[in-house]
């Protein structure tokens, strides 16, 4: 690759990397022309400048998927820096995925980038040209990082899909949720002549009643350690998941993530301009010990490599289902405590376990402030309620509240007193047992299903528990063949390469069986054979 490393010494400190006219021995590659910026007064250390730079250039277009980047002399020579600055931001890179090394080829940019879902906001304070251009409607706005981090085209969710038979995860049996008990109780509010219903609420933590109705609830089915001065009610799990980590994370900051994970969680931390930091989940959950350990001494060359924020899903990992050990629950809160780390909770189906007895939640077992436990009634009531709720420790509370005055001011009141009543009434409980016999009997159908349809050609994952199971399948189909042939035949299922950063998961597909008949689940999976097979 052809390159010139003019680096030049600017009034105000910083240094331009121009790659393009190159010394002779490297005349045999091909010229790149590259503006590195950096910056030799500031307080981020070269390295951590060069990452950043590369990894901007990558997002936007300007290096592009498969092409060679300069090998490490050849750039630390063009930058006026040490080759082992280059090294070690070449090798953060490499294990993000956004570059790959070719033995004996050199080092390129990857052809199964992160990038899309990896697309943190940039730090340019105007978005180039080529990005405001495929932005289209947002051409003429100057937008913020987080408005950037929002403008790629990838999907939060996989693309929703109509299906006669649709095997959509995190959707519940809405045709048998309690409308009637629900219409009674709207009306019972509605028409007690309490005008404060109507009001601004005095607490944006939520409505106390039903704060008091979570905070038993979960003391009694999860042993969570909590009173209702720590539950913030919010608009569901998503809400928590974005108050949380706006008021924990600042740009830069390193959040660990389970790989595959959920995308709700991920996209969050992204738009807040974290680095994401994927970990490894078997069997047993998170690998906890893929975790880094804080270094005593804090190296100024080093890219800093603490975690702040591990987010979680321990009851049923999503969306392997696996189910967190009780060791590695132990190990993970041993590991945060030791390395001032948060953990995120998110809880968002454990009320759904066939079989066994469910692991206490993480909150608490933890004998420190380390855990916000995070949960919704989007599964066990409908997820259109929008109403979930953050179990915070007691010195965050006042902080979460706050944070969520100012994203809505609160959660509509009538549908929280309403929803205290359910509690309080046993609807909630009522409901949750017989989804439970339900559910179960749906797994059962499908697992069923897919051996007498797919015999050793399906692996199952995960416990017996939750709303949706993950499946290896071994076909002769890629994975988008698989998808679209099912659809072709009136079935829709989804592929879990979108939960994976850095491209995996092949042959791996998600499969929500709570929304479905028995009946419908043994005919899709009969129609998903018939094309497969
Ligand atoms: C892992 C995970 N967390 C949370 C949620 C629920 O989000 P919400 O409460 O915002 O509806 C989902 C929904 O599918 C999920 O899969």
């Amino acid at each position: 690759m052809k390159f010139v490393g003019q680096v030049s010494n600017l009034p105000h400190g910083k240094q331009v990397g121009q790659v393009g006219n190159l010394p002779h021995e490297l005349l045999e590659e091909r010229e790149m022309d590259l503006a590195i910026t950096l910056d030799q007064r500031s307080m981020a250390p070269l390295n951590r400048q060069l990452y950043e730079e590369l990894r901007k250039a990558i997002l936007f277009g300007r290096l592009k998927p498969g092409e060679r980047v300069p090998s490490t002399r050849a750039l630390a020579k063009s930058l006026g820096v040490s080759r082992t600055t280059v090294t070690q931001s070449y090798e953060q890179l490499l294990s993000e995925g956004y570059l790959r090394a070719a033995t004996g080829s050199g080092t390129f940019v990857g052809c199964q980038l992160p990038d899309e879902l990896l697309k943190t906001a940039p730090i340019e304070t105007s978005p180039p040209m080529a990005q405001t251009r495929q932005a289209g409607s947002t051409s003429s706005f100057k937008l913020s990082s987080y408005g950037e981090s929002l403008t790629d085209t990838v999907p939060f969710e996989p693309p929703e899909r109509t299906a006669p038979i649709h095997f959509k995860s995190g959707c519940p049996a809405l045709d048998e949720f309690p409308l009637q008990q629900w219409r009674r109780l709207m009306l019972r509010h509605c028409r007690a002549s309490d005008s404060s219903l109507l009001d601004y609420a005095p607490d944006s933590q939520g409505h106390e009643p039903l704060r008091e109705a979570i905070a038993n609830y979960l003391r009694r089915a999860r042993a969570a350690q909590c009173d209702a001065d720590q539950v913030i009610v919010v608009n569901g799990s998503q809400q928590a998941l974005d108050l949380i980590t706006k008021v924990l994370i600042d740009r830069g900051d390193q959040v660990a993530i389970e790989n595959p994970g959920y995308l709700g969680a991920r996209r969050a931390f992204l738009a807040q301009g974290a680095r994401l930091l994927p970990a490894p989940v078997d069997e047993s959950g998170i690998v906890v010990e893929t975790l880094p350990v804080k270094s005593p001494v804090k190296s100024p060359t080093k890219l800093q490599d603490e975690v702040k924020l591990v987010y979680v899903t321990p009851s049923h990992q999503f969306p392997t289902g696996a189910t967190l050990s009780l060791t590695r629950r132990l190990d993970l809160l041993a590991w945060a405590e030791k390395n001032g780390a948060m953990i995120i909770e998110d809880d968002y189906d454990s009320e759904f376990r066939y079989g066994s007895r469910p692991i206490p939640a993480l909150q608490g077992l933890s004998n420190s402030d380390s855990v916000i436990y995070v949960g919704t009634f989007s599964k066990v009531l409908f997820p259109a309620l929008r109403v979930g709720y953050v179990v915070a420790p007691a010195p965050l509370a006042r902080v979460f509240a706050r944070a969520k005055w100012l994203a809505d001011r609160q959660t509509p009141m009538i549908e929280q007193r309403v929803l205290a009543d359910f509690i309080n009434e046993g609807h909630l409980e009522r409901h949750l047992r017989r989804m439970r016999t339900l559910y179960e009997k749906r797994r059962q159908a499908l697992t069923r299903a897919l051996e007498t349809h797919f015999a050793d050609r399906v692996t199952i994952l995960g416990e017996n528990a939750g709303m949706h199971l993950m499946i290896k399948l071994r076909s002769r189909w890629s994975d988008e063949e698989v998808v679209e042939r099912a659809r072709g035949c009136g079935v829709g299922i989804v592929s879990a390469r979108l939960y994976y950063l850095g491209g995996s998961g092949r042959g791996e597909f998600v499969l929500g069986y709570a929304a479905l008949s028995e009946r419908r689940i043994r005919e899709g999976i009969r129609r998903l054979a018939g094309i497969l097979n």
